[in-house]
């Protein structure tokens, strides 16, 4: 159905020519066309309007011709839904105004009805499935419950999280029931998205690399392995957790179709580490995106000769960053199509 498969292929772990390419925060960030909009509207503006969700969505896809598209939304659209509030302050990032700490804070969360709160996420799905025309897939995402307990806790994004990490070692009973409701909430959502259209769902964890490999199994990894068995029948998932490199062994016995990795992970060692069957998906530094086209390319090459290009999705090792240059992005998406074995 879907004209261009590579993606769904690699996936199912089936043989391909050359492997799909994709880019973590792909939508937004980097294209002029993207700034244009984020000049007229607020960002939350731009995710609740799916007329202007599905354009961002598209807009990198029309520009290299990525191998699938990432629905233009955000991880903090789930707080939100969950009565907590989110601000998205200008060149400062996420602010929650009334961040979870305590019991009385906790109460308060809701796990809520997905359609009345976050019906404008399938509307956008619908509308951007339209305009894909079944070119590509589209991926849909949420973030771990861990990285969204990071948010609510913290207040802001921060280096290390030490409020967030404090509150489930002072706390760890309160930790697990905010932990249960956002895990609740992400299964309703990403299962709304599947019914709504998308062709892949991403967990991202973020900040699973906060934690130790103790806490990570105690307080990251049973609730993304909970999404995981919810939504494995119904789509491909892909878990992706920066810094997590220790948990991969987890990851790739989880059902999970695809596992992300970052840069810090050789791809021999993420290879070795998931015992060589599961499909890998990443892992070029993003910052590697500032080196001359020429040398991007070759890097390119030399990691896909090293993930190999089966079992494979090209990506970076996180999202790109704000100051790539167009042509640097170009020349990323290139050299994989350029791929010959
Ligand atoms: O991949 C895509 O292109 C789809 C869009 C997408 C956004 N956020 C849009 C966005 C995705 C997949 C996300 C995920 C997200 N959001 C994560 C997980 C991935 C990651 O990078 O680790 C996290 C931790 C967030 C939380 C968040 N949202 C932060 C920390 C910020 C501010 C800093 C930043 O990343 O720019 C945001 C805002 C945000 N989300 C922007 C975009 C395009 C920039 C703000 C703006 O456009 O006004």
């Amino acid at each position: 159905m879907i004209k261009n498969d590579l993606f769904l292929k690699a996936l199912k772990g089936e043989t391909v020519e050359r492997p799909p390419v994709w880019m973590m925060r792909q939508a937004g960030r980097y294209l002029p066309e993207f700034m244009e909009l984020r000049k007229k509207y607020d960002f939350f503006t731009r995710c609740q309007t799916p007329e202007l969700a599905s354009e961002i969505t598209v807009q990198p896809i029309r520009r290299y011709g990525m191998d699938a598209a990432i629905l233009f939304s955000d991880i903090l659209v789930i707080p939100q839904a969950m009565d907590i509030e989110v601000e998205m302050k200008p060149n400062f990032g996420p602010y929650l105004p009334n961040p979870i700490r305590t019991k009385e804070d906790l109460d308060k969360v809701i796990v809520p009805n997905i359609e009345d709160t976050l019906g404008y996420v399938m509307e956008a799905i619908t509308i951007t499935k339209e305009k894909l025309n079944d070119d590509i897939p589209l991926i849909g995402f949420a973030g771990s419950p861990w990285t969204i307990l990071c948010y609510c806790v913290e207040g802001q994004g921060s280096k290390s999280f030490d409020k967030a990490r404090g509150f489930c070692f002072t706390q760890p009973e309160l930790a697990h029931q905010l932990l249960q409701k956002i895990t609740d909430t992400t299964i309703a959502y990403l299962k709304a998205k599947v019914k709504a259209g998308v062709n892949a769902v991403q967990v991202f964890d973020s900040w699973g690399g906060m934690l130790s490999p103790q806490d990570y199994q105690e307080f990251s990894w049973p609730y993304i392995q909970q999404i995981v068995d919810a939504l494995k029948d119904e789509s491909p998932v892909i878990v992706f957790g920066k810094g997590c490199w220790f948990a991969l062994k987890e990851m790739a016995a989880s059902g999970a179709s695809a596992v992300g990795v970052d840069w810090t992970c050789s791809p021999q060692n993420a290879r070795y580490l998931t015992g060589g069957k599961v499909t890998l998906q990443g892992n070029f530094d993003p910052a590697r995106l500032l080196s001359p086209p020429d040398k991007i390319k070759s890097m390119v090459h030399q990691m896909i000769r090293e993930f190999g290009k089966d079992k494979y999705v090209v990506n970076l090792g996180h999202g790109i960053l704000p100051n790539i240059p167009l042509e640097n992005a170009k020349a990323f998406v290139d050299a994989v199509k350029e791929y010959q074995e």
